[in-house]
């Protein structure tokens, strides 16, 4: 079962209203594999993400997960799963420490022993558990500072913490580097990458910047007006005719 793809998506389709936005998206993402969905402003990749966590269900297709059918569950069934997306930065807790804001989705993952909890032992615990994570993500330093005090950059490693506290199989990121300085955006993509590759959580990221998204993707989906325009590695894809036309406007040259 090991070669089971994490996910795998079959002619998807999602309309609002009778307005078609993706359509017949069939694509499977093999476990532990770094993946990127790109495609112009409006192709569709928002909707790809809200409908495969479970935001809203699919108007047409399946969805599997690890093998088992997902379509149409709910986004809180899916985390218990292990398929999760990152959260809006407003979904942090502002007045809570960054170490009180990773306890939260750990109590919640733990609440199975929910008696346990009255024990020091197991807070003691979960706060190890909670240092383990924010060490992970590189702020395990700011701890204790409360989260509305940070840097824009490290408000979404918070973000990032809370989504990896829940031990998730599958992530995915819906412009994870939105917002950032260079800095900023060099710092989650290295981390982005090194969890990928000690831990073997499964990224599936959309990222405008395709520098980035060639340097770390291993495979790449390219959406265009809602359809699958083209699946490969980056250097299929950096050549791709059509991929080509549909970002540069018609140059194959550029
Ligand atoms: N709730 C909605 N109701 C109706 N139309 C919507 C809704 N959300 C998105 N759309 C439309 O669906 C299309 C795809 O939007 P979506 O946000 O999925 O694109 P995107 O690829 O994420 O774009 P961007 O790169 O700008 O984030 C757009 O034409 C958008 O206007
Ligand atoms: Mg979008």
């Amino acid at each position: 079962m090991s070669d089971t793809p994490v996910l795998k998506i079959d002619n998807l389709g999602h309309s609002y209203g009778k307005f078609m936005v993706i359509e017949d998206i069939s694509i499977t993402v093999p476990k532990g594999e770094l993946t990127a969905l790109i495609g112009p402003n409006g192709a569709g990749k928002t909707t790809f993400y809200n409908v495969v966590s479970g935001r809203f269900p699919p108007s047409k297709g399946k969805i599997f997960f690890k093998g088992r059918d997902i379509t149409g569950m709910p986004a809180h069934k899916l985390v218990s799963l292990g398929l999760l997306r990152s959260f809006q930065i407003t979904n942090i807790f502002p007045n809570l420490t960054v170490l009180e804001n990773v306890m939260v989705p750990l109590l919640l993952h733990y609440k199975k022993g929910y008696s346990l909890w009255h024990s020091l032992k197991n807070e003691k615990a979960l706060y190890a558990k909670a240092e383990e994570v924010l060490e992970k993500v590189g702020i395990l330093s700011e701890a204790k500072r409360l989260a509305h005090e940070l840097a824009y950059g490290d408000k979404r490693l918070v973000e990032m913490a809370i989504v990896l506290a829940r031990e998730p199989e599958l992530v995915l990121l819906d412009e994870p580097t939105a917002g950032m300085n260079p800095e900023e955006t060099e710092r989650m993509i290295s981390l982005i990458k090194e969890l990928s590759e000690r831990f073997g959580t499964t990224f599936f990221l959309t990222e405008h910047d395709m520098n980035v998204v060639f340097s770390i993707a291993k495979r790449i989906f390219v959406l265009h007006h809602g359809i699958l325009l083209a699946t490969g590695t980056p250097a299929e894809i950096r050549i791709h005719p059509e991929v080509r036309k549909a970002y540069l406007g018609g140059s194959a040259d550029a």
